[in-house]
């Protein structure tokens, strides 16, 4: 697997440290609300379970998947199906949804258009990475570890057809890799 990987953008150590100060602002914001912590997946898996790790007060964690597809025809608010939904309630809660990435951010603003139907008390977002150079939904994480360029990445969670999740760091693969 190593020698799939061309330059890490985020060290193991740095990944560690954006973790924890972002749980501590989560725990400054969220220490006498009812949270609840949505994990998208397969994305989310990793960072959503270092995050929960570092969060000091009793949240209610769920987990929900979603399809994007893709193609200029589809419109906005049928372009984000649910395959996977939240089974907790949220009527009475915060909710705090965690993702690996915010690319286009399709997939986060359909996922939380649905959100919205269950009438939570407020909804935010959370990201390991922001891409803001393909944004083309208006949403901007209310959470996030890192900025990153237009490049696409692996590690943490994040995949290349469904590899990759597992590397401890997140970065570029070598040229050629992707066409495989
Ligand atoms: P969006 O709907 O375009 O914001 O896409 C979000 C999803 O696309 C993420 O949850 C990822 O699964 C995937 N994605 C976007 N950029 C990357 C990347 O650089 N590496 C791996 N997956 C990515
Ligand atoms: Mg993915």
């Amino acid at each position: 697997m190593k020698n799939d990987i061309g330059e890490i953008l985020f060290s193991e150590a740095e990944i560690k440290n954006s973790v924890s100060a972002l749980a501590q602002k989560l725990t400054v914001d969220y220490k006498h609300k009812n949270l609840t912590i949505i994990g998208v997946l397969n994305g989310s898996l990793v960072f959503l379970s270092d995050l929960i790790r570092h969060v000091p007060f009793p949240v209610k964690i769920d987990t929900i998947k979603a399809n994007t597809y893709v193609g200029a025809s589809t419109a906005p608010n049928a372009e984000t199906e649910i395959i996977h939904d939240i089974n907790i309630g949220v009527k009475d809660e915060h909710v705090l949804v965690v993702d690996d990435i915010l690319d286009t951010g399709k997939t986060l603003s359909g996922i939380i258009r649905m959100l919205t139907k269950y009438s939570p008390l407020s909804i935010k977002v959370c990201v390991l990475l922001n891409k803001m150079a393909r944004r083309e939904r208006e949403i901007v994480p209310d959470y996030c570890c890192f900025e990153i360029e237009d490049k696409f990445v692996v590690g943490y969670g994040l995949d290349f057809d469904n590899r990759y999740r597992n590397l401890p760091y997140i970065a570029v693969l070598k040229d050629g890799i992707m066409i495989r």
